[in-house]
């Protein structure tokens, strides 16, 4: 196998949100490298269909922008990083119009100003969108046509990233599989995870295939502390039938007034919480689950007198597949995972707990979203994150180190080579029995057998130094810390729910795991 040395300044893992929002700093001091595991365009925010929350109204918005996302987080939020997000985020959102985000506006003659929405637990109308319901696609567009013109990014496409390399306990770059198989080492100032969550840990999700928790493994495995794994954000609303995708069924229908139904074709909601379809969407999930037969329940907009063909085109096409329509069909949905509130732990600048490492986006856990991130906070975070991730580089990055040319054997490449089918079925079995055993309801005895479950499949992992053998001891490595952080949080707040201690702790405490060990700090 191929081995090449490369040097940059900086290399980012990702090139989602937070990583090309992080990459157009950085090229400003020196050389970066983005590397991605697909084609550019696939990210977890390319697939972002409701919007991004920003408080643009004044301070007042700013204000109530805090304290929404302070309550969705139930009582686990890191103020600091909240303010942040929140004051900071729109001056992002500005750079983002100067560099061509298009969001969708009310026509000129009705005086062109951006069209705002509401989704669940916002107190205001915050939410910005583009060309309906594809915000993610437009603002991964945008953004990659700015970086596109900038000469000192390199974007490479369909790389895999294996492992950080450490070197007296510094993180010093990364091993990384190109397209066609070769292994290339690359040395950097500063590296940046940016390569978004998990959701493929679980056989129900709405997130695209490349979201395996690869920088959050990776980190974990060099040593550095993650945290607040337990809480894995499930939408309460993706499309189900058989054989259908889980396709997102966005949280902006219910802010355009679509109900939700049960089979009797009740709505439910008011049994559970006072903002109807708008609470929290943790909420919202566990009435499902409830009250859904097999989980599944219905969206109804029969009664939404709008264009819905033209507010949600791209949830219309999908639809139209399966001879569905909204606004004249109930369309069936139930909870899949959707997003990761834990990650490697990181300040609010980006630094997690090893020198060299940075983390942002999903990847990373600032706190920002608590226990349950408030509905479109999360591109948000990873404009804001990534750009304060990247000054932290910028200020701390060593000079351009001489030492010599790294000679590194990732550990997966030892012994034998699993088959790709193979490998394909241990897959399907470790997201199987964690959506079984540690999903949106949890316990003991569930939690243990997933426990059980993961060393039987840790014993038989896929061997060999191609992209799924790797993604599958990444998905191993993300689903053991959340099953041994679920497991350790005896209580339920936000999206963590167990059935055996229902109860919300006096004290909200932060989940930490670092080499084996977990602690929960205040
Ligand atoms: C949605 O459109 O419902 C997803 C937006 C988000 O996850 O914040």
């Amino acid at each position: 196998m191929d081995r090449v040395t490369e040097r940059v300044d900086f290399l980012v893992i990702g090139a989602g949100i937070a990583g090309l929002s992080a990459a157009i700093r950085l090229a400003s001091v020196g050389r970066v490298l983005v590397v991605t595991k697909e084609e550019l365009a696939e990210s977890n925010t390319a697939y972002a269909q409701g919007g991004i929350a920003v408080a643009m109204g004044g301070e007042e918005d700013v204000a109530l922008h805090l304290e929404d996302t302070m309550a969705a987080g139930d009582g686990l939020v890191n103020r600091e990083a909240a303010a942040m997000l929140v004051e900071q985020g729109p001056r992002r959102v500005e750079e983002l119009l100067e560099w061509g985000t298009a969001f969708d506006r009310y026509p000129a003659g009705e005086g062109g100003e951006l069209m705002r929405t509401r989704e669940g637990a916002h107190s205001r109308s915050r939410i910005l969108h583009a060309n309906g319901d594809a915000t993610g696609k437009e603002i991964a567009v945008s953004l990659l046509r700015h970086v596109r013109g900038m000469e000192s990014i390199e974007l490479m496409e369909w790389t895999t990233s294996v492992d950080l390399v450490v070197e007296d306990g510094r993180v010093v770059g990364a091993t990384l599989l190109d397209g066609e198989g070769g292994l290339l080492v690359v040395r950097a100032r500063a590296v940046l995870l940016a390569s978004g969550g998990a959701g493929q840990v679980y056989s129900d999700t709405t997130n695209p295939a490349v979201a395996t928790g690869d920088g959050i493994a990776m980190a974990y495995r060099g040593g550095a502390a993650v945290s607040d794994m337990e809480f894995y954000q499930f939408h309460p609303t993706a499309f189900t039938a058989p054989g259908a995708p889980r396709f997102l069924m966005s949280e902006a229908l219910r802010g355009e007034g679509a109900y939700l139904v049960n089979a009797a074709g009740e709505r439910f909601m008011e049994r559970y919480h006072p903002l109807l379809e708008l609470a929290p969407r943790d909420v919202v999930a566990r009435a499902i689950t409830r009250e859904g037969k097999d989980g599944t329940v219905y969206l109804d907009m029969r009664h939404v007198k709008k264009d819905l063909k033209a507010r949600f085109p791209g949830i219309s096409r999908f639809l139209a597949q399966y001879h569905l329509e909204l606004g004249r069909d109930l369309i069936p949905v139930r909870p899949a995972a959707h997003y990761l509130m834990g990650g490697v732990r990181t300040d609010v600048h980006g630094r997690t707990s090893l020198p060299g490492l940075y983390a942002a986006g999903e990847a990373a856990c600032t706190g920002v979203h608590g226990a349950n991130r408030l509905a479109s906070n999360s591109l948000l975070e990873g404009l804001v994150f990534g750009a304060l991730a990247a000054e932290t580089m910028i200020a701390e990055a060593p000079g351009e180190s001489d030492a010599a040319r790294l000679l590194v054997v990732p550990e997966v490449a030892a012994g034998g080579v699993t088959s790709e089918a193979a490998t394909e079925r241990w897959i399907a079995d470790l997201r199987e029995l964690m959506w079984k055993d540690a999903g949106l309801l949890r316990d003991a005895d569930g939690l243990r057998s997933a426990q059980r479950g993961l060393d039987a499949l840790a014993a038989a992992m896929p061997r060999g130094l191609y992209r799924r053998a790797v993604e599958a001891r990444n998905l191993h490595g993300v689903a053991s810390v959340i099953v041994a952080s679920a497991l350790g949080r005896e209580e339920s707040r936000g999206a963590h729910f167990r059935n055996d201690f229902p109860h919300k702790d006096a004290v909200a405490k932060h989940s930490v795991m670092q080499r084996g060990m977990l602690e929960f700090v205040g």
